[in-house]
């Protein structure tokens, strides 16, 4: 809904109409696990440059998704390496509207990162600040602290970032929203992302350093608190699933 609004685009839905649509399509389809993904997009119209005019469509594929970065990833963490391509600016593509012409950026990133032999870019923005990765947002861990870069830094807000930061005040960690370089990076003693698709995923290496000592204490505890949220095993956050 936020991202429509950026783009001043008015979905014809409310939001729960939106959400009891996604419910039907899961429903529908019979899937047990699968990733959803609501797109609003101007279908007919004029061509052109200005698409106000133009009739908003949403549609809702869904499909089945096991682990974005493969399973061995999740326990045995993934090995980065530093964008070249910076990631977009609020001035010119707004990174908190989950808008598609922003993937083109994500993609640079990517495939640069495969290419090259690794699993995941990781991106600093037009400052040479850590913004995130591709798909995924990103955390390190210092002495205890738990950090990730504020929305200002030109990241999307995701809900698993939202969930992270929760379980944080939760568990009692420390934890601020601020801005890293890309050395400390280096410094950490434990880096992950997350992500819808990707979960709470640990980071093993970036740009050929080996992060921490290999051990991801607190990922791993938020990558199991997040396991068992989301599949309804924490009576304490049952309130954030939806029943199908
Ligand atoms: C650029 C970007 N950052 C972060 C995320 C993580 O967001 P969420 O936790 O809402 O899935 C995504 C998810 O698609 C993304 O595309």
């Amino acid at each position: 809904m936020n991202s429509a609004k950026i783009y001043r685009m008015n979905l014809g839905y409310s939001k729960r109409e939106l959400v009891d649509a996604c419910i039907d399509t899961v429903r529908a389809n019979r899937l047990t696990s699968c990733y959803l993904r609501p797109i609003a997009f101007t279908a007919y119209g004029p061509m052109g440059l200005n698409p106000l005019k133009n009739k908003i469509s949403v549609a809702i594929p869904l499909w089945e998704w096991g682990p974005y970065l493969g399973e061995e990833a999740l326990s045995k963490g993934v090995r980065c390496m530093v964008s070249s391509w910076a990631r977009i600016d609020s001035r010119s593509l707004p990174p908190q509207a989950k808008c598609s012409a922003n993937y083109a950026n994500s993609a640079l990133a990517k495939m640069e990162a495969i290419s090259a032999g690794y699993d995941e870019a990781i991106m600093l923005n037009g400052i040479g600040m850590v913004a995130e990765g591709p798909g995924e947002n990103i955390f390190r861990v210092k002495d205890g602290i738990l950090s990730t870069p504020p929305a200002s830094s030109g990241i999307l807000r995701g809900i698993t970032r939202d969930t992270v930061i929760q379980f944080s005040r939760d568990l009692k960690i420390t934890f601020y929203r601020n801005d890293f370089t890309r050395e400390e990076l280096f410094t950490s003693d434990e880096l992950f992302f997350s992500g819808t698709a990707v979960g709470v995923n640990p980071i093993r290496e970036v740009d050929g350093r080996k992060i921490g000592d290999g051990g991801y204490p607190v990922a791993k505890k938020l990558q199991r608190m997040y396991d068992q949220a989301i599949h309804g095993r924490l009576k304490r956050y049952t309130k954030w699933l939806t029943k199908v």
